[in-house]
């Protein structure tokens, strides 16, 4: 231990409202908009530039001439382009998210991906999931439910979702319980680095840094955690160098409890304001697993994600140049009338059919068996813990809002205390 870094952050600094502010928190409801887009046609022509915002991307040095850019908004569309990774590449992300996190899988195409995906997916195997889910995922959450249990009324956000996640990535990598904070307000000042250059670039070298100081020490003294695996995983005799080690751990809070936490957030909230839907699962916890799908398919907690055209190829009758950036967007597509009835209503009782919140194809997330794990653990532990959950009848006007990543600011909640 005695060589680890320390990691010190700005205190004056708040990387999460910085974030929320990039990310359109001010935006309630961004579907309207493209629902009416999507009317017009499932693959539209966009300019690059309003579709980020980058206008307000000021810390960026010498933007490049912009390319061409496509919103894919049908379904059926969103899905050709999410299997086709030979013409629609994810090398996109190497000038922004890969300036940051190093050259991570997200980035990577095949056969690359393919030997990557391999080596780093033997740290999340099913008995690892069972392991974490009672011995790490329901200990945490339970910790955390203690905190407010006996007040009978709770912000569901600020004291359950948003950090919860967090702790699971951090115990899963074996980080020490007092790094926690640091280590989140660093994995969201690195993302943030499109709207604050010198801050993003500064938590990137941190972070690698500080898991530096890790990786030797699980070295040295092997565990069971994440690091410990990626450092012995082997596959065909070829094993992780450290940098792409430390991209993969970079990438993973992002990846993991933003997402997770929104997720969460957002199917509790269709579940408070649908009660008959709330009541149903209570009568039978069966339906969770439902419930978790149309969750993520009504209010994905991330709405797109980007390719970049390698050829000309034509796409829901558009002809899209090589050299386009294509904007995927997964939210819109989950929302298709082409395939979902009503598709704006939160309905846990639809047919099953495949969402895109995950993507498809070769990059489908590779914790998405974990993400269901954690709400279920959670939802679970809800349920089981706090009788009459509903939510607060003071609280006003609780709704999910953003655009890019999407949840709800607060969720105030009230229940029943035993005597
Ligand atoms: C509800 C929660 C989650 C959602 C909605 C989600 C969504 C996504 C999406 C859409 C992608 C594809 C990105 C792209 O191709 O551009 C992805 C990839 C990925 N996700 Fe998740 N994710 C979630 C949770 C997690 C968790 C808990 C982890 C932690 C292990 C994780 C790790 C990853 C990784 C490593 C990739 C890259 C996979 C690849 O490129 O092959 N995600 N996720």
């Amino acid at each position: 231990m005695g060589d680890r870094r320390q990691l010190v952050v700005e205190q004056t600094y708040d990387p999460f409202e910085a974030f929320e502010r990039a990310q359109g928190a001010g935006v309630r409801d961004p579907y309207p908009e493209w629902a009416d887009l999507r009317e017009r046609g499932p693959v539209q022509k966009i300019e690059l530039r309003k579709l980020f915002g980058m206008d307000t991307m000021v810390d960026i040095p010498d933007l490049p001439d912009l390319p061409e850019s496509y919103l894919v908004l049908g379904y059926d569309e969103v899905a050709q382009v999410l299997r086709d990774g030979q013409t629609f590449s994810s090398a996109c992300y190497s000038a922004s998210m890969g300036i940051v996190m190093g050259h991570t899988i997200l980035e990577m195409d095949e056969p690359e991906h393919h030997r990557y995906r391999g080596l780093v997916q033997q740290a999340f195997t099913r008995k690892a999931m069972e392991r974490w889910e009672t011995e790490l995922v329901a200990p945490i959450v339970n910790r955390l439910v203690d905190g407010f249990v006996d007040k009978g009324r709770a912000d569901l956000v600020p004291e359950l979702f948003f950090v919860f996640p967090v702790y699971v990535i951090a115990a899963l990598l074996g980080l020490p319980d007092e790094d926690l904070p640091a280590f989140h307000r660093l994995a969201v000042q690195l993302i943030s680095v499109a709207f604050n250059w010198d801050r993003g670039v500064a938590a990137s070298q941190q972070l690698r840094d500080y898991f530096a100081g890790i990786l030797e020490e699980r070295r040295r003294d092997p565990a069971e955690d994440v690091i410990s695996v990626l450092a012995r995983a082997e596959l065909d005799g070829v094993r992780l160098t450290d940098e792409e080690i430390f991209a993969f751990l970079r990438l993973l809070l992002p990846a993991g409890a933003e997402t997770t936490y929104r997720s969460s957030s957002n199917l509790l909230l269709g579940l408070l304001t649908h009660t008959d839907q709330l009541d149903a699962l209570r009568r039978d916890r069966a339906l969770l697993p439902q419930a978790i799908e149309e969750g993520l398919r009504w209010e994905p907690p991330l709405t797109g994600i980007m390719r970049l055209a390698t050829r000309d190829v034509e796409l829901g009758g558009v002809a899209i140049p090589g050299g386009s950036v294509v904007s995927v967007c997964v939210g819109v597509a989950n929302r298709d009338p082409r395939r979902w009835t009503d598709p704006e209503r939160f309905d846990l009782f639809r047919p099953p059919q495949p969402h895109t919140a995950f993507a498809l194809g070769p990059h489908t997330c590779l914790g998405m068996h974990l993400a269901r794990m954690e709400t279920t653990v959670a939802l679970n532990i809800l349920l089981d813990r706090l009788p009459g959950l509903r939510l607060d009848p003071e609280a006003q006007d609780v709704h999910v809002r953003g655009v890019a990543f999407r949840a709800p600011a607060h969720l105030p909640v009230v229940f029943d205390v035993p005597a």
